[in-house]
Order: C-alpha cells, then sequence, then structure tokens
C-alpha cells in the first residue's frame, strides 16, 4: 500500500527521486521521505501529507549525490508523523531503508534490539528493519549485514536499502511484495511498481520471492537468500506512459472511466470464438474434462473484486448451472471452511497483491482446491502464487476507486461462465446470443460516455445528501452494492446497497423525502418487480434516481431523475450499469470537493490484513 523509488544516476536526483515517488502517490499518501547518497554520507528529508516541493537544503544534499531512495506511505502501524514516514535510518546514519509490507515478528526483534541499546524513532514495523541491519554489520560488508537481517524477518517486504559505506548501490530484496528494477542509458532505477520505471525504460526485471539485488548505474547482480548468483529474467513492461499519465482528464478516476469501451474490448479481443458459440479461456489450464468434472466453484476476493465475483456467481450458475460461492477473502482464510472434492477457487483481484486474497488463496489450496487467478497486475503476487488465469488487460489503474478494472472482471467472468456452459451443455444457439450481446458491449460503453449529462446532474444532486440507498434485483444487486461502495469511498456519503426485495424487511423505515434511492431496473426480467418496489418507495417519500433500459420511458412518471442505458441482455447489465453509477460518484465527490484519486483513509493495493 506504500510506494518504493529509488534512482542511481547523474541527472538532478533531488527531482528524479520526487518524480518518481510521486508516480507512486496512489498507493499511499499520508506522509512520504527520501534519503540521498552523497559525499558526505546519507541525508534525509521527510514530511508528512502530499509529495511537495523540495526545500533548498535538500536540494543541496541532491547536488552532491550519486543517487537516493524515496518512499510514500499508507499507515499501518504508526500514526502518520516524520518520525514513522520513510526511509529509517539508524542511529549512525550509516543505513536508509524503505519498506513495503507488514513484518510480522517486529516487536520480538524491537525488544531484542532495545536491549542492545537501540534508540528507535517512531512505532513503525519497518523500523526494526535498519536497526537490525545495523547490528548485524562488520564494518565491511554491507550485503551481508542485509541479507542476515532479511533472514530474521518473518512476514512481507520490499525492501531497498543505501549504505554510507557502499555509494552508489542500491541494495534491493523481496518477498511476497512486488518490486521491479530497471536500467537505462546512465542510469538505474528501482520501484514497487512498473509505472514509476516506464518513463526510464520498458525492459524491467521483476525479483522474484527471496531474491537480493545489488543494482548500480552500470549493472546489477542477483542472488538468492543462499547466496548463490541469480540470473534476472528481462521482462517488457507492459505499460506505456499515456496509460500512468492523467492526459487532459481532471483525475484519474474520470480517465479510466472514460477508458472502458477500449477495456471492454480487450477483455474480450482473440477470446470469443464465434464459429463454435465459446470463448477461449486457454489460461485457465482446464481441459473440458476437468471442467466436467467441476462440483462446486468458490470465488475469493475483497471490495469491488467480491463485487465482481458476486456477479460471476449468477454468471456461472445461469450459464454453467454450476454451484457458486463467493466469499470475502478474509473470511474464508480464517473460518475452517470445508470444501468439497472438485470444488474450482477462483481468486478475484485487481492488484494481484491484496493480503486477504492471497492468504485466502494459499488456504483454498492447502485445503486440495484446484486455484485460478482473474487478475488486472500481470506478474502480480495472486497470478504467481495461482499459475494460470486470465488477466484482466485494463492497465494501469491509478484512481483508488476501481472502475475500468471492475467491468472488466465482470467481462472475464463472462466469458468463463459461457465457455463452462458451452462445455456443460449450454447449445449453440445460447452461446452465439451470448457472444453477441458481448461484442455490442463496446460500442455500447462508448454511446453511454458519450451523454452524461443527466448523470452528472444525479450526482450533484446526490451530493447534498448524507445518506444513499442503492437497490436492485439478480444481477443488478451486486451492481447496487458496487454503486454505493463507490459513492463511500469518494465522496464520504453514507451509503448501502441491497437487494430491492429487502427493502420492506427493514431498511425501508429509513426511506423519507431526504432519502436518494438509486433504482437499478434496466433488467428485462426483473422490471416488473423492480417497478413495484419503486412504487413502495414512492408512497414513504423516497427521492427515486432510477437507472433503466432504453424504451422504459413509463419510468419517468415514476421516478424524479431517469437514466437509460442501452438493451443487453440481462447477465450483461452490470457492466453498462457501472457507467453511470461510476460517473454519478465521481460528480457528487467532485461536488463536494473531495479528492477523488485519493480519498482519505485508502489505498490502491491493500497489502495488509
Ligand atoms: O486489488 P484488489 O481487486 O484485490 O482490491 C480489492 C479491494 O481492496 C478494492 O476493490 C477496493 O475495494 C477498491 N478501493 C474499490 O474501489
Amino acid at each position: 500500500m506504500c510506494g518504493i523509488f529509488g534512482y542511481v544516476g547523474k541527472v538532478d536526483v533531488g527531482q528524479t527521486l520526487v518524480t518518481g515517488i510521486r508516480r507512486l502517490e496512489y498507493r499511499g499518501y499520508d506522509s512520504w521521505g527520501v534519503a540521498i547518497g552523497g559525499d558526505d554520507g546519507l541525508t534525509l528529508f521527510r514530511r508528512v501529507g502530499r509529495v511537495s516541493q523540495v526545500d533548498e537544503p535538500f536540494k543541496l544534499a541532491a547536488a552532491k549525490s550519486w543517487g537516493g531512495i524515496a518512499h510514500t506511505r499508507w499507515a499501518t502501524h504508526g500514526e502518520p508523523a516524520e518520525r514513522n514516514a520513510h526511509p529509517h535510518m539508524d542511529g549512525a546514519a550509516r543505513f536508509a531503508i524503505v519498506h513495503n509490507g507488514i513484518i510480522e515478528n517486529h516487536a520480538v526483534l524491537r525488544d531484542r534490539l532495545r536491549a542492545q541499546g537501540c534508540v528507535f524513532q517512531g512505532e513503525t514495523d519497518s523500523e526494526v528493519i535498519v536497526h537490525l541491519i545495523a547490528s548485524l554489520y562488520d564494518g565491511r560488508d554491507p550485503r551481508a549485514a542485509f541479507v542476515g537481517a532479511l533472514r530474521l524477518l518473518r512476514g512481507a517486504y520490499a525492501v531497498a536499502m543505501i549504505c554510507a559505506d557502499a555509494p552508489g548501490t542500491i541494495f534491493i530484496a523481496r518477498d511476497s511484495s512486488p518490486i521491479v528494477i530497471g536500467r537505462a542509458d546512465g542510469c538505474a532505477v528501482v520501484a514497487s511498481d512498473p509505472c514509476a520505471i516506464v518513463p526510464f525504460t520498458r525492459d524491467g526485471i521483476y525479483l522474484a520471492d527471496g531474491e537480493v539485488c545489488a543494482l548500480r548505474e552500470d549493472g546489477y547482480r542477483i542472488w538468492n537468500l543462499k547466496d548463490e548468483p541469480v540470473e534476472g529474467v528481462v521482462q517488457k513492461l507492459a505499460y506505456d506512459l499515456e496509460s500512468v499519465e492523467r492526459g487532459t482528464f481532471k483525475h484519474f478516476m474520470l480517465k479510466e472511466i472514460y477508458e472502458q469501451p477500449r477495456t471492454i474490448r480487450d477483455a474480450m479481443r482473440g477470446r470469443l470464438a464465434r464459429g463454435s458459440g465459446t470463448t477461449r479461456v486457454d489460461g485457465l489450464g482446464l481441459t473440458e474434462a476437468d471442467i466436467r468434472r467441476i462440483r462446486s466453484i468458490r470465488i475469493l476476493g475483497c471490495g469491488t473484486s467480491w463485487h465482481a465475483g458476486l456477479v460471476g456467481r449468477y454468471l456461472i450458475e445461469e450459464m454453467a448451472r454450476i454451484p457458486t460461492v463467493v466469499e470475502y477473502a478474509a473470511e474464508f482464510r480464517y473460518a475452517a471452511r470445508v470444501l468439497e472434492p472438485d470444488t474450482l477457487v477462483i481468486a478475484l483481484s485487481q492488484s494481484g497483491e491484496t493480503a486477504d486474497t492471497l492468504g485466502a488463496l494459499r488456504e483454498a489450496k492447502r485445503l486440495g482446491a484446484t486455484v485460478v487467478g482473474l487478475c488486472n497486475v500481470v506478474g502480480s503476487g495472486i497470478a504467481r502464487e495461482c499459475g494460470r488465469g486470465l488477466y484482466l488487460r485494463s492497465g494501469p489503474e491509478i484512481g483508488v476507486a476501481s472502475t475500468k478494472a471492475f467491468t472488466s472482471q465482470l467481462v472475464v467472468l463472462a466469458l468463463l461462465a459461457l465457455h463452462f456452459g458451452r462445455v456443460r451443455g449450454m447449445s449453440l444457439a445460447d452461446g452465439v446470443r451470448f457472444l453477441d450481446a458481448l461484442e455490442a458491449l463496446p460500442d455500447q460503453a462508448e454511446q453511454i460516455l458519450g451523454n452524461t449529462d443527466a448523470i452528472a446532474e444525479m450526482g450533484r444532486l446526490v451530493a447534498g445528501h448524507r445518506n444513499a440507498l442503492y437497490v436492485g434485483r439478480l444481477y443488478e444487486y451486486p451492481l447496487a452494492l458496487e454503486g454505493a461502495l463507490k459513492l463511500k469511498e469518494i465522496s464520504y456519503i453514507h451509503a448501502e446497497g441491497l437487494p430491492a426485495a429487502e427493502l420492506k424487511h427493514g431498511p425501508i423505515a429509513l426511506v423519507d423525502k431526504d432519502m436518494p434511492v438509486v433504482t437499478l431496473a434496466a433488467q428485462t426480467g426483473a422490471f416488473e418487480k423492480m417497478k413495484s418496489n419503486i412504487e413502495e418507495i414512492r408512497a414513504r417519500g423516497g427521492r427515486i434516481l432510477a437507472v433503466c433500459r432504453e424504451g422504459s420511458e413509463d419510468l419517468r412518471s415514476m421516478a424524479e431523475r431517469v437514466i437509460c442505458i442501452p438493451p443487453t441482455l440481462d447477465p450483461f447489465v452490470p457492466i453498462l450499469g457501472a457507467l453511470p453509477l461510476q460517473l454519478m460518484a465521481y460528480y457528487a465527490a467532485v461536488e463536494r470537493g473531495c479528492d477523488v484519486d485519493r480519498p482519505r483513509n485508502l489505498a490502491k493495493s491493500v497489502t495488509v490484513e
């Protein structure tokens, strides 16, 4: 949930570090810091708040330096404060480290180091790393001290270290938290996320778990924890600069919402087999016999990914008739679950880094399940742990609120459900019907985004309220949950998503003239029932904001505001219906003056439990 950036080279070291870490600010942004290595040893700058301009002493230190490391933080252990911001230094200012992840045995290590006379500045788990390294240093071999310390750590880490006695080198290590290095003309860079590397080079080397690297301007060496040399594998980084810049959009979230016609298309590209009315999902590594053998499916995820999983359940049960359960990853992980034989577990994650999902996945493997991952970030921890699955192909998602990754998850789940359905008895005609509807989605998404005035107006209307309800049935129930989550996350308006039929069993008590109720009524199958629910809400004075399909004009007389989306098959309604809900939340947040891309208390990837 934090960002690491490091640079060795000659070009304005201070500015390069600040620019690099700003690119990663979406991962965490309550404090930041930089450690610079130069002729006079190491110099440290730490600040609370967003990455800001640097002051004179910083510029002076940077002018005489060979490189440095930088960090942007999302607090887990210890409040956001300068003393808790990274980099952390040892008492002699010989070592500086930045860390992503969690050191689980930090309390034991802290006690041991304190007993040796170590003075801690803050409360973070990360600070133990630097004191541990210093305590193991023999004055000659910083790498040996680094490796020695890593061997004592329990938990997850990506760490970068500089040492006053090793000018020109950044030492890096990884266990469970991603880190990538790259080299370009006259410089070398390291970052926790490729988006900070691509301005320098498209060739990156991801460290694997247990690997340690010494990175210099003119090259790098990699070892495993047994100190054996390892060959780094150079990979093309699938990021282009445009995808990590905001361009003319005011916010990344808005840009990412508008990318959806393309990302929906990309999620399907090359995966539709029209002639046979099915899809190509070879990445799952499941033969037709394997698919026929599946007795149940368990989908695991968190937040928006969990909502996508709920839609996935409806898709799989309708198309493939396989009993499916969707669970919050953290609940699955610790609940002593029982999996029946031949259960397929699907891990859903945009980042592929979410600690709860990764942990749940490992538990599912321990229980003997076959696991597949549907992730966006290529080479991420969850993708690697599964070893097979399908990538979402939505490109980097920088806005903290997930948007385009959600619709891509729905598309990929639909491809999986359709393929399983065809293997398990769905007719060719039905297969083709679903494929036709899928193929129409990108243009339909374009159409929605071509006329957003009514959506913006609806967002501004909601902005004036303290609460909102979202209701829907069947495929639009998870969509109601997702719409409510989007609103909460970025506008801080309290919102709840509900199955529309549940309203009358309690929550309808909340409805009065101050309660906007976003009613999702774009499915044909649930339309008449939704009309009855709308009447119930109207009878209690609630303000109806309806999302329906083109042609349902009779809703205009029942609702205060109506947004129409193009007609599609009911299973794909959430894909189109997500767009107006995302935009509505966006405009509500803008109206309330909220920081859309960096909502309070949140971070993009949640790599802690
Ligand atoms: O990267 P993941 O999909 O595993 O992340 C799961 C959730 O943390 C994430 O969806 C979160 O709920 C977002 N902030 C939603 O907008």
